[in-house]
């Protein structure tokens, strides 16, 4: 198919069919490859939506399984929805040693998400990394860009009431 061509419509619902189109249309004015159209939609909806990128890549005639190759390749590129809050749990030896077991279970029965998973109401997500490489204030969890060390579920529960309180305030 021609980036010209009338698209197909995206039936996920949530999704925003204009920013794909913008997209596309930026792909086509500045001569872009599959790695910067990855990087949009990354940029546009937090993830990359298996619809999306389908769409995208009868758009343009890039195959999907090269898209998909190429996305899996770069660990920059998410594949679930995510929320405002990104909570990166750290899963290295240091952690490990001080708890960070405890923290993700608390973090499970507090907030009912599992790695990879996200809140019904799109505030947090959580996620399992290395090594941050701040070992000597493990356990450590990282929150968007906010660093929390020598954390304890009790110490936790009050940071997510914080972000809860911030949510609330207009
Ligand atoms: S092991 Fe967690 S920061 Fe190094």
């Amino acid at each position: 198919m021609s980036p010209q061509e009338k698209p197909k419509t995206i039936t996920k619902p949530g999704i925003d069919t204009s920013k794909v189109e913008k997209i596309i249309q930026n792909y086509i004015e500045n001569n872009g490859n599959a790695l910067t159209i990855l990087q949009s939609v990354q940029e546009s909806f937090g993830y990359l939506p298996f619809e999306v990128i389908e769409h995208i890549s009868e758009r343009i005639g890039i195959p999907l399984g090269k898209m998909y190759g190429i996305a899996t390749f770069y660990a920059q590129f998410k594949f679930h929805r995510r929320g405002k809050y990104i909570i990166q749990i750290c899963d290295g030896t240091a952690c490990h040693v001080k708890g960070s077991m405890l923290l993700e279970e608390f973090i499970t029965k507090e907030l009912g998400i599992k790695p990879t998973e996200t809140t019904s109401d799109n505030l947090f997500s959580l996620e399992k990394v290395a090594c941050f490489g701040c070992c000597a204030i493990a356990p450590v969890v990282f929150i968007n860009k906010d660093v929390y060390g020598n954390l304890t579920p009790a110490k936790l529960k009050k940071i997510f009431k914080k972000y809860r309180r911030m949510e609330a305030t207009p």
